[in-house]
């Protein structure tokens, strides 16, 4: 079962002056998705890209493009956001009023449509959209940065949304602080993506990212 667990770097850690070469060093390195953070500096306290770069990226890799909003509105841009090649597409429950419309839209443009929960948000907010989505994201920090500690309580959340799932075909993504030490409790929990930004990305080359992803796998007796 572990074996079955994804990674999905953040290139939100990746060097922006050269996304194409650090997407190319990942996927080369064996990353399983590429997690793109979108930030708005309104929804989240910092501002990162937008459709463009995912056209931009999106030559440089066969692999999932699992691109995460964190903008309010959102529904304005997801038709850009579909158009540029993601293949999933996450909205905030908390971005917006009408959370049902946003992933209908999403699956409308025929991508596969996320839902994201901030570490504030009881599971509760997504009980009656669970028909309406391909991939729950749970942050296990406050979104806006890379870089910050995992909120434990979230790993009884993530629980908790296991069980809601139920038999579904719902991927269970966990998304900020994971590293080798945190991942284990979140796979137990259920989880099966798991993005990881600072954590792939430190030492700064291809070399580097596989040690780094083969020591996250490792940490919960995954694939290596
Ligand atoms: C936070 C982003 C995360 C972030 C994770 O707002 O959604 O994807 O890049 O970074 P790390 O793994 O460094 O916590
Ligand atoms: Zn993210």
């Amino acid at each position: 079962m572990a074996g079955d667990v994804l990674i999905a770097p953040s290139i939100l850690s990746a060097d922006f002056a050269k996304f194409g070469e650090e997407v190319r060093a990942i996927d080369d390195a064996g990353c399983d998705w590429v997690h793109v953070d979108v930030m708005d500096g309104h929804f989240v306290p910092n501002i990162t890209f937008g459709p463009r770069l995912v056209e931009c990226v999106r030559p440089h890799t066969k692999k999932i493009l699992d691109v995460h909003l964190m903008i309010a509105p959102a529904d304005a841009y997801l038709e850009a956001f579909a158009k540029a090649g993601s293949d999933i597409i996450t909205v905030h429950a908390e971005a917006g009023p009408h959370l049902d419309r946003s992933l209908q839209m999403i699956r409308s443009l025929g991508k596969k449509a996320g839902v994201s929960l901030n570490p504030s948000t009881p599971e509760s907010a997504i009980e009656f959209v669970l028909d309406r989505v391909d991939l729950i994201l749970v942050m296990t920090v406050n979104p806006g940065f890379g870089g910050q500690a995992f909120i434990p309580a979230m790993v009884e959340k993530t629980a908790r949304i296991k069980k809601m799932i139920g038999d579904r075909k719902i991927w269970l993504e966990i998304d900020g602080g994971v590293t080798p030490e945190t991942a284990p409790s979140v796979v137990a929990a259920g989880a099966n993506v798991l993005v990881a930004g600072s954590a792939v990305f430190k030492g700064g080359n291809q070399a580097a990212y596989a040690a780094n992803m083969t020591a996250i796998r490792k940490s919960y007796g995954g694939r290596s």
